[in-house]
């Protein structure tokens, strides 16, 4: 397991629980003296043969959800709760948004962690994936969310015509031809790559972000909303610019690593 994976213990633990239908606290607090159950062999040779812990078991935490997420959906990852810092950080002490808008929201993770935070807010969840929209509805309705939370399939805002207080965007941001893990790879490619620079995606959004919602002479976002855009570490400046040009303040927020992460978007 080691060849794959960098907490081979903890993966045991985790995938010994899921074959013992407990939760991992329990078989560390007594259920070690167990004979290895049925199917904990046939969870190791799914881990041995490279499938990511979060397929294997079906689920992953991100800010203070737990989230269902099959292979149609990028596995959640920690970085990506420098968004919903940066939302929290801009909201505290204000009014929070009241409508809230996710673009490729895979498993709904952006859109559902901030509906967690601002209980009065609904949102609406657009994904390309019809498989990935699935798997957020799926975790929209265990959450309680459902009634808050819409899914639609889109390509990315250019159906909508609403206006949102928050945008949240994590969109694929790898280059084309990029050597990735063979675990990233198991993750759907759609989700990844964005041409041969990794910039296609935030060409198509800088735009859109900005874009009048005829009649009216609003824009897609607020006033005094924020737009939070995940970028790699290395596209601030490049991404940036592109989100500048379309007339857009731009700051840039740095994940826990301490490498940018989120840039943070507001109409001037
Ligand atoms: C990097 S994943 C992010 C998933 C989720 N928001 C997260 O942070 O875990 C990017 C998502 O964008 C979706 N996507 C890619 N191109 C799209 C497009 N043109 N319009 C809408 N969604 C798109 C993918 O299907 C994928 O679910």
């Amino acid at each position: 397991m080691t060849e794959h994976s960098e907490t081979p213990r903890l993966d045991a633990e985790l995938l010994m629980a899921k074959a013992l239908a407990v939760p991992r606290e329990t078989l560390l607090l007594g259920r070690l003296d167990d004979l290895v159950p049925d199917g904990f062999e046939a969870l190791l040779a799914r881990r041995l043969g490279g499938e990511p812990m979060a397929y294997i078991l079906g689920s992953r935490a991100f800010w203070t959800i737990e989230l269902a997420v099959t292979p149609a959906v990028l596995i959640p990852r920690p970085d990506s709760e420098t968004l919903i810092e940066a939302a929290v950080g801009h909201f505290r002490g204000a009014t929070g948004p009241a409508r809230i808008l996710d673009l490729g929201t895979g498993s709904g993770a952006l859109l559902l962690a901030a509906l967690s935070e601002w209980p009065q807010a609904c949102g609406i969840g657009v994904d390309r994936s019809t498989d990935a929209l699935a798997v957020a509805r799926v975790n929209a309705a265990r959450l309680g969310m459902a009634e808050r939370a819409t899914f639609m399939r889109g390509d990315w805002a250019e159906a909508l015509a609403a206006q949102f207080d928050l945008i949240l965007c994590n969109p694929p941001y790898v280059e084309e031809g990029a050597t990735l893990s063979a675990e990233v790879m198991r993750e759907p490619h759609a989700a990844l790559f964005a041409g041969a620079d990794g910039l296609d995606a935030y060409r198509v959004l800088a735009p859109q972000v900005t874009r009048l919602l005829a009649p009216q002479v609003t824009r897609l976002l607020a006033p005094h909303g924020i737009a939070c855009v995940e970028v790699g570490s290395t596209q601030a400046p490049s991404a940036g610019a592109l989100f500048a040009a379309q007339g857009l303040a731009v700051d840039v927020k740095r994940d826990l690593s301490g490498h940018d992460r989120c840039l943070v978007l507001r109409l001037r």
